[in-house]
């Protein structure tokens, strides 16, 4: 363990007990005797940056260690606090916990739960810093966030800090609308890169004829309608990110060219002769599946794995239903904000059936459903009455037809279905024989032959 540590108390002993603790386990350790020091230490512009953690004792003489607590807050002090209280203090000490310390110790200190406390201190306030760093990272740039708390969010955009730190290519994967482009541009902010150029291509919005021109650029004359020299999105996006979108939409000799670009790190204007280097990091999306299109022959391997360095795979909102209402208001208060108005609210019932719902584009189109209730909705509450019914069955509510396996006589497919069917029906009846009997138009007695037929278990009747 290392890091610079900073006691607070008027007693001696104290002082030194607690420094000898920490200086033994390889911590640098200072001490001040009063309040007024330790402020006047921490307070001065940049100095509590030099500190990992402070321990304050609650009863100084010139001072309590609340008040000066309090001070360091209001300074802006953000180090991690750990309060010593004396015998009969422990409510003052508790009473500081709530005031933002960390946690507090009772005189006479263990050596274990001293180091045990700092331990854990330093290691919430690094966890406290990185959250920091990444809210920066998604919030920075207000509609470019990166919203959800979700577990897969989470991951995401631990995902996309890690990636955005390297120089590697990156392919996002994932659903319409479910926020690729908005990863991309994150990977870019958080790369060394964000301050060059973040440029885009399209490969299902360009046509054929003139994504090469567009990628790579053009000399005058080069073809009818090119009047001068042109710079194409790989110089543009030259000492940053070029974001080659929809890649799998792109054509095979398109993607050869592209292949082209990465290997040699040069390209040629259409037209031209010479080559020029270029310095661009690579980051594609799609939401085709290329592997699928590999084997089908229309996506190259080659340059796959050319893109596909560090694959990110952004979850579809249905694996993060829980960030529905979060999404939700924040779309509903953005709308509201650039109209001038004080935002809707949702009314719980209304939260829970949206997040129930299925939204085949995404993010996309809770974005636009919101956009559309907040117009529509008469009152300032949005209600669940106002919030669509799911139209057509589910994939769940499908009925499963499942066709008769290879081999299978209709003997054994009758069989297969049969048990498929009881077992349903026990689960709905939660293992309860009898019912699940009376559900199924059977006497108790054949439905426990089929059972054992079957090798069905049951642990209720
Ligand atoms: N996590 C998120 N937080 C906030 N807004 C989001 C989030 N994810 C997506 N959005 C919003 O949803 C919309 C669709 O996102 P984006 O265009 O990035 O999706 P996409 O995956 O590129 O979709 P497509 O495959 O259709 O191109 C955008 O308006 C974007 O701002
Ligand atoms: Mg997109």
């Amino acid at each position: 363990m290392s890091g610079r540590i900073l006691i607070c108390d008027d007693e001696p002993g104290i002082r030194k007990t607690l420094g000898q603790i920490l200086a033994d386990e390889g911590y640098e350790v200072e001490s001040v005797a009063s309040g007024e020091e330790a402020l006047s230490r921490l307070l001065t512009p940049g100095a509590a940056a030099l500190f990992s953690a402070l321990f304050l004792d609650v009863w100084l003489p010139d001072a309590d260690g609340l008040a000066v607590l309090e001070k360091l807050r209001a300074g802006g002090v953000s180090l991690p606090v750990i309060v010593i209280s004396g015998h009969g203090n422990v409510e003052t000490a508790v009473h500081a916990v709530k005031k933002g310390a960390y946690d507090f110790l009772e005189k006479p200190l263990s050596l274990e739960r001293v180091l045990l406390t700092l331990e854990k201190a330093l290691e919430v306030a690094d966890l406290f810093r990185e959250r920091e760093a990444l809210r920066q990272l998604v919030s920075r740039g207000g509609d470019e966030s990166l919203l959800g708390e979700s577990p897969a969010m989470v991951k995401l955009v631990e995902d996309v800090r890690r990636a955005g730190a390297s120089e590697s290519r990156v392919l996002i994967t994932g659903e319409s609308g479910t926020g690729k482009e908005l990863v991309a541009r994150a990977l870019h902010r958080s790369s060394p890169r964000a301050k060059g150029p973040f440029v885009e291509v399209n490969g299902a919005a360009i046509p054929e004829e003139l994504i090469e021109s567009e990628l790579f650029g053009h000399v005058k004359g080069s073809f009818t309608g090119a009047t001068e020299d042109r710079k194409g999105k790989w110089e543009q996006a030259d000492g940053g990110t070029l974001f080659l979108d929809e890649i799998g939409d792109m054509s095979p000799k398109t993607q050869a060219k592209i292949l082209r670009a990465i290997q040699d790190g040069r390209i040629t204007r259409v037209g031209g002769a010479r080559t020029i280097a270029t310095d661009v990091r690579i980051v594609a999306a799609t939401n085709r599946d290329l592997v699928k299109m590999i084997e089908d022959g229309t996506f190259r391997e080659d340059l796959y794995y050319r893109l596909a360095v560090v694959p990110i795979r952004v979850p579809s909102l249905s694996e993060r239903r829980e960030d529905v209402p979060l999404l939700a208001r924040h779309f509903a208060e953005r709308l509201e904000a650039r109209r001038g108005r004080r935002p809707k609210t949702f009314e719980p019932a209304a939260l829970e059936k949206l997040s129930a719902k299925r939204f085949r584009g995404n993010v996309r189109e809770l974005q636009n459903l919101v956009e559309r209730l907040v117009l529509m909705s008469d009152g300032p509450v949005i209600t669940a009455e106002d919030i669509p019914e799911d139209e057509g069955p589910g994939p769940k509510a499908r009925p499963q037809l499942q066709e008769i396996l290879p081999g299978q006589t209709l003997a054994e497919a009758r069989e297969a279905f049969e048990k498929r069917v009881i077992l349903q029906a026990l689960q709905e009846q939660k293992g309860n024989v009898s019912r699940t009997a009376e559900r199924l138009g059977l006497d108790r007695t054949t439905l426990h032959r089929k059972l054992r037929t079957y090798g069905i278990e049951t642990d209720r009747d």
